[in-house]
């Protein structure tokens, strides 16, 4: 074991005769040393190995603890097998790092613990982040409370590097309120800073402080992948750069003004604007929108509203924001799913008519509508790209 209290690897493969090979198994079962996820291998035709979920080589105490269960001479030897070679789904190596842990534990536990494995989490630089249920229910949470703290750090730490990362929290509620707090639990680290790049853009936040959503990964690349060459874009919602940072990065935008309120969002924006080395084209308005909004008056080619449920709040600063000539927005919305085509022709009739009482000459259309992802039962996050064109 480590001094976290976990198993290193590999792992071995105990080898019988075919005929035998029932037998091995039984006594390995009853031992409690197989290893769960794999299936039996064979070599040369008449040998069949088991996977145990033992440190190689057995020590002389395991070798008589088998030869107890297991009569037979070893001819057919023990050898070794990388943990690589079990499983590469993540499901699958998460559920092989708890049973370890498990195995360890010096009590029995309720073989259904290995069922009630969290399904869900997301990757943010090292930092696993499982969803709110995870290792919560009652079963789990009995588990645990016999556990001494030093034992539930190894399992933690286990979960991690199986999902691929260095540290574990575990996702409260977002809370509800216009910066959209996550609330993080760290169950392993220390800091719940993240960085990481994505599509060669680099992010950079506190992701206690900070929402971020994974989920919108597809937009980010869309929007980091459109031409905005020249153009002075106006982020309405900017956060921690999710989109600013591709449109300067990727897309070309000349400048980009950033509208944002939470000032954790605004320290992630800075940092990475810098690890970009676009921090001479980005210009942070801090505070509210509504406000800041005002000063960015005819200025723009393009605005973004990436606020959900809606951002209809600031529509008409937005458009007072773009040039006299026209541009673009991106509206972000959750919309019942029945009702997005009836919803696209509603807002392109509200922004007409709010351009013309604005005094703008524009014909407003929306060109696209982006379908993001399923927000919840019924529900889409959509985004209208909509071009308002000069007459
Ligand atoms: C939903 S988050 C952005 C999430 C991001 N679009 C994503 O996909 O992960 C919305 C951001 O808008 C900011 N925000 C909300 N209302 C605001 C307002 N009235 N003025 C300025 N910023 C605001 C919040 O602080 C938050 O950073």
């Amino acid at each position: 074991m480590d001094a976290l209290g976990t198993k290193s690897r590999p792992g071995v493969v105990i080898w019988a005769s075919k005929e035998e090979a029932s037998e091995l198994h039984a006594a390995l079962k009853a031992l409690k040393w197989l290893e769960p996820l794999s299936t039996s291998q064979k070599k040369n035709r008449d040998m069949v190995g088991f996977v145990c979920q033992h440190t190689s080589p057995l020590d002389e105490d395991q070798i008589q603890r088998l030869e107890s269960c297991f009569p037979h001479p070893f001819e057919h030897g023990i050898t070794t097998v990388e943990p690589a070679g079990l499983s590469v789904n993540p499901h699958q190596k998460l559920r092989h790092a708890v049973s370890q842990w498990l195995a360890f534990q010096p009590f029995q536990y309720d073989g259904d613990l290995l069922e009630r494995l969290p399904s869900k989490w997301e990757r943010l630089g090292d930092l696993v982040v499982l969803s709110s249920e995870a290792f919560t229910d009652p079963k789990w949470c009995a588990m645990l409370e016999r556990v001494p703290p030093e034992q539930t750090v190894g399992l933690w730490s286990q979960v991690a590097s199986a999902l691929g990362g260095l540290r574990l929290a575990r996702q409260d509620h977002i809370a509800n309120n216009d910066m959209r707090t996550p609330q993080l639990e760290l169950l392993h680290g220390t800091s719940t800073w993240v960085e990481f790049t994505d599509y060669g853009v680099h992010f950079g936040f506190d992701a206690k402080k900070v929402m971020f959503s994974s989920g919108n990964i597809t937009e980010r690349h869309r929007i980091g992948g459109l031409s905005m060459k020249g153009e002075t874009v106006v982020d309405a919602y900017a956060g921690a750069g999710y989109y600013t940072l591709p449109m300067l990065v990727r897309s070309g935008a000349e400048h980009v003004h950033a509208c944002e309120m939470n000032p954790a969002s605004i320290e992630g924006l800075t940092w990475a604007a810098m690890a970009n080395g676009v921090e001479h084209k980005l210009t942070v308005h801090a505070g509210n929108n509504q406000t800041t909004l005002q000063d960015l008056k005819g200025i723009a080619d393009r605005c973004h509203l990436g606020l959900l449920p809606s951002s209809e709040a600031v529509w008409v600063h937005a458009i007072r924001c773009l040039k006299p000539s026209g541009g673009w927005l991106h509206i972000h919305m959750n919309i019942n799913k029945k009702e997005i085509d009836a919803l696209s022709m509603e807002t392109q009739e509200l922004l007409q008519r709010y351009a013309r009482e604005e005094g703008r000459d524009w014909r407003v259309t929306v060109e696209h509508i982006e379908r993001v992802k399923s927000f919840s039962p019924g529900v889409m996050h959509v985004v209208f790209d909509v071009m308002c064109s000069g007459a």
